[in-house]
């Protein structure tokens, strides 16, 4: 099984659920990439509120390569209670037919967290993706969450 993370992460809270993911499975002998989706120029609160809240996309660059990857773990911060542009952006040009799925969030107050979530299970189905399993983590409760990642990967990898 090969697996791949990709995510997007401004202040860092999301790098470092990214990297616990990355550190768990690698202890499990599975072989696992990682790729951070790009910050780009630098916006106000309320510019990244607004293109969060209208969902803005736009073309990336360098895209992950997920084609030999058999579950694909997508991270995002919440924005405006949806996902990033950038994320939202690599979805719109990838192909998750066929893959499993795993997504993460990170949130500040929790302010419409929910929402955000359900908006990415909806992208992901609506691309051919199988969900597989879904956390959401305060970004300041990151260091104190590493059992409860543990515990939901472990749930999701026992049905692949
Ligand atoms: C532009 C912007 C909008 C945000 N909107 C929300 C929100 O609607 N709800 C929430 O709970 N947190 C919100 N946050 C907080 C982030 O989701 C939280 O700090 C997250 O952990 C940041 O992830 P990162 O460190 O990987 O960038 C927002 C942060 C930013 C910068």
């Amino acid at each position: 099984m090969k697996i791949i993370i990709i995510y997007f992460s401004l202040t860092g809270n999301t790098k470092k659920v990214a990297e616990k993911i990355y550190k768990i499975l690698k202890t499990k002998g599975i072989e696992v990439s990682s790729f951070r989706l790009p910050s780009g120029e630098k916006k106000s609160f309320l510019r990244q509120c607004f293109e969060a809240l209208v969902g803005k996309t736009y073309h990336i660059e360098k895209t992950p390569q997920i084609e030999n990857y058999n579950v694909v773990f997508i991270g995002s911060p919440v924005w405006a209670g949806k996902i990033t542009p950038i994320v939202n952006s690599f979805l719109k040009e990838c192909n998750l037919s066929n893959k499993n799925v795993f997504l993460f969030t990170t949130y500040g107050s929790g302010f419409a967290k929910s929402n955000a979530m359900k908006k990415f299970e909806e992208i992901v189905k609506e691309k051919g993706g199988n969900l597989i399993g879904k956390i959401e983590i305060q970004g300041k409760k990151v260091e104190q969450s590493e059992d409860k990642i543990k515990e939901e990967l472990e749930k999701c990898l026992k049905e692949l």
